[in-house]
């Protein structure tokens, strides 16, 4: 009987098709490739899927302004992200659409399932809508608001920065509340749901600690989207059709469900940071109500970021992976990418960056090495390769000892989707490698004619190590490892990774008479220079231009408010950015070796409190005076360290004449009021 292939399916998001992919969007779709690949050449039957999210306020907006109906553009992005993941050779074994016809049934079904559970009811939603992050928000989750003259909140920004607008509609909700003490659970039962662990804490501590509120499922505000069954006014709001794409794309609530069957629950999603609470609290109780098993971990990445923050289409601060293929060839990129993103952490992109792991990872440590072994193969014995023979040199053990300490250590952190790391192990390996020759001097034994049958040894080694570092390359680089192969003279046929062995090696075939250098060697300040102006894009110049007028508009009028008052004044806007409130002070002390500072603790209402350090030793000589006060702080300025202390704030205080007195306010005021 044919044992089965153990099955793994991994999904990347499925992205927006609301302007053109970066290097950001591809991070995801190489690293879920490069995971893809590993687990087939470690003989698993995979599933791989990606896709888009392709309904939505604003692609129907952005569709409108384009002149287009939605379909049409929705239709001519998705093809050009097909061509993208083509480009970048994304091995994915199905794409999925929202607008695919059974998708949206299987929608529908889920939809009207839930209703009929009593999982969705009706009711009205009032919020504060981002239109750019197609999410509401509740007033205290608004980075800022704007007030009218009697305080009234009348508009903001979300948390991205993107402005919020007052939105009031009739609304389906799924109850999420009823789920969040089975979903708290699920995780202590299940700790390695979500990576890396933190994230975990995150979604306990933010949102499933402070209370799960029932979530607005619908819109009535757009068109764009699956329709509610019975009740056409209403599209279902992105979050549940996007989420389902997993399970609809394996077959799930159609005719033919074989795929699901075999494939569900997922393995992997893996995702960016900011969607990882859609992924581990709404998706997993939508599951549970559907009396599904949940995937089994989520994977959260950071974000690759410029110098002026994440890289995002909103922002203009992108650069497109086409760029980096056409110069610098496919491996070079994917090598990078992957190599720039530590697990959990963010990458920051940059050309120096980019050019020098060309340069000294790619061209220098990995190209040299093969060049070196072609050339030496070549010059001392005519292009042949033994596969093995008696004689050893004393560095064979500690060279072989790393190839299976490397395959090792590279499997573990690819099982564990770490791949900056684990291409960092398969580095190790390359400079061992490079050292062995700097240790057997080969152009030494060369020399000496009964030194033949080690200098053969010698090269065997290399080229054994070389067949291993192509194998390990083989998730991350689609033509590298084939290319360096095809130069040994060995097969090019894939390399399982199931049993790779440092000495399962059987070259006879010839070497190749002049290796290429598989990775050109950069000019740095070319380069630099290169990527440096594609990384200005239009966007960016107009979005510049804009910035500078509006700041000159806001000088201007400034200059005029300081003439009309005669001194310098300060908008209402600029004021309200302040945030003053009521604190105790309820610990006072010198700081030792700072003559002028003392330092307070301060309950502020919150749970740690906070400490303040200010410089009024002089009119305090005894501090203790002020314990039990009340007093006005500003909240929110930058912590700053003072003689290794942290200062959480500044404390209001009057001065006249030289002399300072703390503004002591009423005792009946609580702390952690706000002083407005
Ligand atoms: O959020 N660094 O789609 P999206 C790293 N449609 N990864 C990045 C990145 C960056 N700077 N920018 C984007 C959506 N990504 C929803 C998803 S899933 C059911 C629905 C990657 O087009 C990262 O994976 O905004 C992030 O989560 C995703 O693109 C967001 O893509
Ligand atoms: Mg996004």
């Amino acid at each position: 009987m044919a044992t089965e292939k153990p099955t793994y399916y991994i999904t990347t998001p499925i992205y927006y098709p609301s302007g053109k992919l970066h290097i950001g969007n591809s991070y995801t779709t190489i690293a879920c490739d490069a995971e893809a690949r590993f687990k087939r050449l470690n003989g698993y039957d995979v599933f791989f899927l990606t896709g888009t999210d392709e309904h939505g306020l604003k692609i129907e907006q952005k569709a409108d302004k384009l002149g287009m109906q939605p379909q049409e553009y929705v239709d001519q992005m998705a093809a050009s992200i097909k061509k993208l993941w083509k480009t970048l050779k994304i091995t994915n074994d199905k794409f999925i659409r929202t607008t695919d016809d059974y998708h949206e049934k299987a929608v529908q079904k889920i939809f009207q399932k839930f209703v009929d559970q009593g999982d969705i009811y009706k009711g009205e939603y009032t919020g504060w809508y981002s239109v750019d992050d197609e999410e509401y928000f509740t007033e205290s989750q608004l980075a800022e608001v704007y007030r009218d003259d009697n305080g009234k909140v009348i508009g903001g920004k979300a948390p991205s920065g993107h402005e919020v607008q007052l939105v009031k509609e009739e609304s389906y909700f799924f109850k999420m509340s009823k789920y969040a003490d089975w979903l708290m659970n699920y995780y202590k039962e299940h700790p390695d749901f979500i990576e890396p662990h933190t994230r975990m804490n995150e979604m306990v501590n933010n949102f499933l600690k402070p209370g799960l509120e029932d979530l607005a499922v619908t819109r009535t505000s757009f068109n764009w989207g699956v329709k509610v069954p019975n009740d056409p006014k209403h599209v279902v709001y992105v979050w549940i059709d996007a989420l389902s794409n997993y399970i609809t794309a394996l077959g799930y609530g159609s005719d033919n469900d074989e795929l699901f069957k075999k494939f569900w629950p997922a393995d992997v999603h893996m995702v960016g940071k900011e969607i990882v609470r859609f992924h581990t609290i709404y998706w997993p109780i939508m599951l549970h109500a559907l009396g599904l098993p949940l995937p089994k971990h989520v994977i959260g990445h950071g974000w690759l970021t410029m110098k002026d923050g994440k890289m995002s289409k909103s922002k203009g601060n992108v650069i497109y992976p086409e760029t980096l293929v056409d110069r610098y060839g496919l491996d070079a990129t994917r090598y990078y990418l992957l190599r720039a993103m530590p697990f959990g952490n963010d990458g920051v992109f940059s050309p120096e960056d980019f050019v020098d792991k060309v340069n000294f990872d790619l061209a220098n440590d990995l190209g040299n090495l093969l060049n070196r072994t072609v050339a030496m193969i070549n010059k001392y014995q005519d292009g042949k390769l033994v596969a093995d023979n008696d004689a050893t040199t004393p560095y064979d053990a500690d060279l072989e000892q790393t190839a299976a300490d490397v395959i090792d250590e590279y499997k573990d952190l690819m099982n564990k989707t770490h791949f900056a790391d684990a291409l960092a192990a398969v580095w190790k390996l390359v400079s061992r490698a490079n050292k062995y020759i700097d240790e057997t001097e080969p152009w030494v034994l060369a020399k000496d004619d009964s030194k033949k049958a080690e200098l053969s040894d010698v090269m065997t080694h290399l080229a054994k190590s070389l067949r291993v570092i192509a194998a390990l390359l083989q998730p991350a680089m689609p033509d590298a490892p084939k290319e360096i192969c095809r130069q040994l003279g060995l097969s090019e046929e894939p390399i399982a990774l199931t049993s790779l062995a440092f000495n399962d090696f059987s070259a006879t075939a010839q070497v190749v008479k002049k290796g290429t250098p598989i990775f050109p060697r950069r000019d740095v300040k070319e380069e630099v220079e290169f990527i440096k102006s594609k990384m200005t894009t239009n966007e960016k110049k107009k979005g510049r231009k804009a910035m500078e007028e509006a700041k000159q508009k806001v000088q201007a009028s400034a200059k005029q408010e300081d003439e009309s008052t005669g001194k310098k004044a300060i908008r209402i806007d600029v004021f309200d950015k302040v945030e003053l409130k009521v604190a105790k002070i309820t610990a006072a002390d010198h700081v030792e070796g700072a003559d002028k500072l003392l330092k307070f603790q301060m309950d502020d209402g919150t749970a740690e409190g906070r400490q303040i350090l200010s410089g009024i030793a002089k009119w305090y000589p005894d501090p203790s005076v002020l314990v039990g006060k009340n007093v006005v702080i500003v909240a929110n300025l930058k912590p700053r360290k003072m003689r290794g202390e942290l200062s959480q704030g500044m404390m209001l205080s009057a001065e006249k004449d030289g002399d300072v007195k703390v503004v002591i306010a009423p005792d009946d005021l609580v702390p952690g009021m706000s002083v407005e």
